[in-house]
């Protein structure tokens, strides 16, 4: 006799799991009764959406996509019984068929059309907000390909958020709701690495995170803690993707020809090197601009896509007499930035534009994340920095940050 397994069954059980897990609840009876009283409201008011802003039954920091979508619906009195219907189901279901449905490959724009026809997100700013906003975002390398009128839809969308040393911004694990431009604060980044949490980074008073969850569809990656009070600006998931991540997938068409033909990203997986494209964006250069200077701190890794880039150092940065002396010259394919991010030390040398030059830009925390596994090819090459520089100056890289 076979036994059929009625629809549904599997993933309520496995939601219903999944929460216990995270809730680690002391009375297991009285938490699902809750859990499943929660989840037949949560139902009957989907049935209703549109009608009831009331958001308590929701659980800890479960992404509030109900929430958002009321606001907008509320917003612009429109029914929206045939949009997204994955982003107005109850969150306990919702966190679990997310978490499931991974997509980490490549984004297809064309499947996500419904997302096309959400309402805009609009959240009024003062002159003040948006000229403070306007300098936070002014380098977030994910929004540098964005023409015009996407980047007012974007920061039409931001909104803004205080934050107490201590808080946890993200917590690994959970369900992506927003991504966060930093205006000001210090935040840790912590990984769970066999069952520890290990601090793996931080951003000082700028940069981005939280995109990596909206992008692929996945839970959280990484926990995110404010070491000091800070501001940040997010923009909501439905926002992103219809933005950020069909502009992401156009990207990823222009260069993944490109791309392919990198040596230095040969040791990375097919998805891997497209995961590379995703986080770089462009940058043009005229003639003679200098891209980095001796001696700075460094925050970001560059490719070469069109153009010649000229490396040149100077024996010792704190004596203006010395002439810079030309060590090498990248071309497209080739990359450079990548000492002073392996040694976390200031650049060793400085790097200026040959005529127009493009490059593609990636920031630490991507360059540390994705790769990882190009790592012996950059430090041969390292190695021969050494011998160039010793045949030089007849000094060693190590010398020559002592002297910059
Ligand atoms: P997301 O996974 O959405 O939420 C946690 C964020 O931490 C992640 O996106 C990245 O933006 C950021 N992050 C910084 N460093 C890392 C890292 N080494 N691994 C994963 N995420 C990281
Ligand atoms: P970084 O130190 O981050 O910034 C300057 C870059 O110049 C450096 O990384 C390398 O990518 C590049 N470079 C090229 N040749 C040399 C060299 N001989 N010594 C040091 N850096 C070099």
């Amino acid at each position: 006799m076979s036994i059929e397994i009625p629809e549904g069954l599997t993933e309520l059980l496995q939601s219903f799991t999944v929460e216990v897990l995270r809730n680690q609840p002391g009375d297991l009876l009285e938490f699902a009764l809750q859990y499943f009283t929660q989840l037949r409201e949560s139902e009957s008011k989907e049935a209703a959406l549109g009608n009831d802003q009331n958001s308590a039954n929701r659980t800890g920091k479960a992404v509030n996509f109900v929430e958002e979508a009321m606001q907008i619906d509320s917003e612009n009195g429109e029914d929206d019984d045939d949009e997204d219907d994955e982003e107005f189901v109850a969150p306990v279901i919702n966190r679990f068929v997310r978490r499931t449905s991974v997509c980490a490959e490549a984004f297809n724009p064309d499947d996500d059309e419904e997302e096309d026809k959400e309402p805009r997100i609009t959240h009024p700013k003062s002159d003040e907000q948006r000229r403070r906003l306007q300098e936070a975002c002014k380098d977030i390398l994910l929004f540098k390909n964005l023409d015009p009128e996407q980047m007012s839809q974007v920061l039409d969308a931001m909104f803004e958020k205080q934050v107490e040393a201590g808080e946890h911004v993200i917590d690994q694990d959970d369900d992506g709701d927003n991504f966060y431009v930093i205006e000001r604060g210090t935040f840790d980044i912590f990984l769970k690495v066999d069952g520890a949490e290990r601090n793996v980074g931080c951003y000082d008073n700028r940069g981005s995170f939280g995109e990596l969850a909206l992008m692929y569809n996945t839970p959280r990656a990484a926990t995110i803690v404010a070491t000091s009070p800070g501001a940040l600006w997010c923009l909501d998931r439905l926002t992103f993707r219809r933005i950020i991540v069909k502009n992401n997938a156009e990207k990823r068409k222009t260069y993944e020809a490109f791309i392919e033909t990198l040596p230095l990203l040969t040791s990375l997986e097919p998805s891997e090197r497209m995961k590379v494209v995703d986080v770089l964006s462009s940058k043009i250069y005229s003639h003679g601009e200098q891209i980095i200077a001796q001696g700075d701190l460094a925050d970001s890794f560059y490719i070469v896509e069109s153009g010649e880039v000229r490396i040149t150092m100077k024996r010792n940065k704190k004596d203006t007499e010395s002439v810079a002396m030309e060590i090498a010259m990248c071309s497209r394919g080739q990359y450079f930035g990548e000492l002073a991010l392996v040694t976390n030390k200031p650049r060793a040398a400085s790097a200026f534009a040959v005529g127009d030059v493009k490059c593609l830009v990636m920031d630490i925390q991507a360059f540390e994340r994705l790769l990882g596994p190009c790592m012996n090819i950059m430090k041969r090459n390292i190695a021969n920095y050494e011998e160039q520089l010793v045949a030089l100056f007849g000094s060693s890289i190590d010398t020559m940050h002592e002297t910059a």
